[in-house]
């Protein structure tokens, strides 16, 4: 089966990558899982200053997935600009590699890039605009007000050359103004989705079960989520769409293909197992001849929706009373 494809204007190996915050910065998880077999992987967020993160625990499971509130927990732009990146350069020359940025403020964004950007050994940039744990300050996610996110986008867009992808979010209640938003800043590819606000509390003890309270849910409860996300969005741009959450096999993998996505990313399934994300491609490639698809090109977009009309708003799907 053909699972390469020319994105971003270069060549992708592979559609499945490892999502932000899931693989550190490649070294962390290259003892544990073939790098090599992937097409690629984000990097954990990187803001301007050093975070430690958030109080433990930081991670919940519960039986459809996971809660996290980890903080965006980085070294900094300057520490990944002189440590991170140089083993990037030198070990994951084969696959794409793309550098998450966050921020509480716009500036804080296109500081990072004017400090990451002259360095060698990645493809581009994932900026984090939908963080629910460690967020914009004095207002909305920059994901949920096209204003902020244009200011972002932009700003990025005016400091480099390298392909742009947006990391929306999952509760955005209508998607069609914030892909637009993206599109119209210089966004080379949307991501959809980072996980959705969660919590969950101790029934004993009264507390909530992460150190900081509420969190960002993820895992196979994300998935039709996520699925919905990127076919909403594939109704209002072109851009490649990177489909993200409750990726476990490769059958769900096909299923953001079909609803539009190019690629997938592979997160929470990583900390079950951490090789996981070759494990979905090696999926993907036999659930292609068992259906007799030759190149993934046959799959995306190709979801049928039968009588279900795709134009149908949102804010229609809401049932009186
Ligand atoms: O808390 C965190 O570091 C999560 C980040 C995210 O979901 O983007």
């Amino acid at each position: 089966m053909e699972l390469r494809q020319t994105l971003f204007g270069v060549d992708v190996p592979a559609p499945v990558l490892l999502a932000a915050g899931t693989c550190g910065f490649g070294e962390e998880v290259a003892g544990v899982t073939d790098l090599g077999r992937i097409g690629g992987l984000v990097t954990k967020s990187v803001t301007l200053e050093p975070r430690e993160g958030n109080p433990a625990p930081r991670v919940a499971e519960f039986d459809a997935g996971m809660l996290n509130s980890i903080g965006l927990a980085n070294p900094g732009a300057h520490r990944v600009r002189d440590e991170k990146l140089p083993w990037i350069r030198d070990h994951l020359s084969e696959i794409r590699v793309f550098v998450s940025v966050a921020g509480h403020r716009v500036e804080e964004y296109l500081e990072v890039v004017e400090i990451l950007d002259g360095s060698e050994g990645f493809l581009g940039y994932e900026l984090n605009l939908s963080c629910p744990n460690d967020t914009r300050l004095g207002g909305l996610p920059f994901a949920l007000d096209p204003e902020a996110l244009t200011e972002v986008v932009a700003g990025v867009r005016a400091r480099t050359e390298r392909p742009i992808v947006v990391k929306l979010a999952p509760n955005a209640p209508d998607l069609a103004p914030i892909v637009q938003a993206a599109e119209a800043a210089g966004a080379d590819g949307l991501t959809l989705v980072n996980t959705l606000p969660g919590l969950a509390f101790d029934p004993v003890s009264r507390r909530p079960l992460l150190g900081a309270g509420a969190g960002g849910m993820s895992g196979p409860a994300l998935r039709s989520v996520g699925v919905h996300a990127v076919w909403r969005a594939s109704q209002s741009t072109s851009l490649p769409l990177i489909g993200v959450g409750g990726v476990v096999r490769g059958e769900d993998a096909v299923q953001y293909f079909l609803a539009g996505a190019s690629l997938v990313q592979v997160g929470t399934a990583s900390f079950w197992d951490p090789r996981s994300a070759p494990r979905v491609l090696t999926e993907i490639r036999g659930f292609a001849r068992r259906n007799r698809v030759a190149s993934i090109t046959e799959w995306i977009g190709a979801g049928q929706f039968g009588g279900l009309r795709p134009e149908t708003p949102e804010v229609e799907a809401v049932v009186d009373g």
